[in-house]
């Protein structure tokens, strides 16, 4: 069973002004199937780089949840700041899941261009990005939940073989 934690970066929703309506739509996808998933953690913090550093750092290396998926400030306004917090705490880059969320986003958006989103690994969890609105977390998740369980098995090193 893969362990999931979701981190929903929003200053409004931290502030308790906005409902995570994000956040409840990774927790459906990723606890259906055919992922079915288990949600551990699940926080808001602002978009503050050293909260959101210290909420990934916690949850890789204290708890060592197999997946973390972020919502929300992979934009390009001032405050925009989850890819860099991101980067900063992953030890190794997964460009592949961030450019085939992007380049699939593109057949529904073209602001699917202005997310910086990143996805890495920290020891043996798997940190990725997605944008913030709901409409966003599901078209992306469609296009990497095919990939997840295998990639998870990799950065887990519970299986090597590609069956
Ligand atoms: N990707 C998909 N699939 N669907 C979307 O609606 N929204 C875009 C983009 N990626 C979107 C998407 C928009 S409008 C923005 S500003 C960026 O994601 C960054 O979003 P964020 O700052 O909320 O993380």
């Amino acid at each position: 069973m893969i362990t999931v934690g979701i981190l929903t970066v929003s200053t409004l929703g931290a502030a308790g002004q906005r409902a995570d309506t994000s956040g409840d739509a990774i927790r459906d996808i990723v606890s259906a199937e055919p992922l079915s998933a288990e949600v551990r953690e699940r926080t808001i913090v602002a978009d503050d780089r050293a909260a959101i550093e210290s909420v990934l750092r916690h949850w890789a290396d204290d708890l060592r949840l197999h997946l973390v998926l972020t919502t929300g400030g992979t934009g390009l306004s001032p405050t925009d700041v989850t890819p860099e917090a991101t980067l900063a705490v992953t030890e190794r880059n997964v460009p592949g899941l961030a450019e085939a969320m992007r380049q699939e986003s593109l057949r529904k958006t073209p602001f699917a261009m202005i997310s910086r989103a990143v996805a890495g690994c920290r020891g043996t969890t798997l940190i990725i990005n997605l944008p913030g609105s709901p409409k966003g977390v599901r078209e992306c998740l469609e296009v990497i939940l095919p990939v997840l369980p295998h990639a998870v098995d990799l950065v887990t090193g519970r299986n090597t073989s590609h069956s």
